[in-house]
């Protein structure tokens, strides 16, 4: 990704721990995108429905299974958090001390490398959003309810509001399964795992079935709180 990228203004020289941060910043986002390709899976399974009568759906026993793992609280913490927090902070410094070259050359890569940090600033407002409307940070109705209500917790929050269903969610999907798969491209270059060409265009190719499956997930998942609205959890406060 050579001509995408100007002159950088940190060097190896100005900074010793440079190449060592920017390994870390790959890694966790490998470590972080691994986790959204599962979760991204796990909701999916919303387009198998609510279950019938004292029967969860498979949505719930995905979610209660999750929630019976020791030591979950760790794990989140050390697997999911840690890494998210680690490579925005880095991210954004990142993007402060790159231009991109995209009104110069106007490759494809060139764009790529640009999509790549709007899709990152578009994360950032997309996670604090979706993590903080989970946590019940804005309210009762954006929450999560694991315990037997998941999925018609999960329904109310994406259609509290037409916009969240049609534009945010949409594009909150389309920014991260984007940006995790040209980051994972990307980061086979990094690793220097993909030096010719041609590895470069077969792990291009493999990058795109996982961005077109990923993106095909997080659809799904939206499409059935379409299919599914009336199970909604009603509002709080009706
Ligand atoms: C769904 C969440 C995210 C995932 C799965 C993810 C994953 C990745 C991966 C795998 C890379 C490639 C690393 C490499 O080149 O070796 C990357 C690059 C990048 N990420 Fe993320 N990331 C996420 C969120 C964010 C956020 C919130 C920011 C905020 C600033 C960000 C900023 C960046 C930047 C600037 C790059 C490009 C680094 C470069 O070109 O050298 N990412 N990301």
């Amino acid at each position: 990704m050579s001509q995408a990228t100007s002159a950088p203004l940190v060097t190896r020289e100005t900074h010793p721990g440079y190449f060592l941060l920017r390994r870390l910043h790959s890694l966790t986002g490998i470590l972080f995108g691994g986790y959204i390709c599962v979760h991204l899976l796990i909701n999916a399974t919303l387009i198998q429905g609510p279950g019938t009568t004292g029967q969860p759906g498979i949505f719930q026993l995905q979610v209660d299974k999750i929630h019976s793992l020791p030591f979950l609280l760790a794990i989140e913490l050390s697997f999911i958090f840690a890494p998210l927090l680690v490579h925005t902070i880095y991210g954004i410094y990142i993007m402060l001390n790159g231009k991109p070259n995209v009104g110069h050359y106007g490759y494809v890569k060139n764009w790529f490398y640009f999509l790549q940090r709007v899709s990152a600033v578009a994360l950032v407002a997309f996670i604090l959003f979706h993590v903080g409307g989970m946590f019940g940070w804005f309210g009762e109705n954006l929450k999560f309810v694991a315990h037997e209500k998941a999925f018609e917790s999960t329904i109310r929050h994406v259609q509290i509001h037409w916009a969240v269903a049609l534009i945010v969610y949409p594009l909150g999907v389309l920014a991260g399964t984007f940006h995790l798969a040209n980051g994972f491209w990307g980061a086979g270059v990094a690793w220097g795992l993909t030096v010719s060409q041609q590895a470069q265009q077969r792990w291009g190719l493999i990058c795109l079935g996982l961005f077109l499956f990923t993106t095909l997930c997080g659809f799904l998942a939206i499409i059935a709180t379409f299919v599914y609205k009336n199970h909604a959890l009603p509002l709080a406060g009706n």
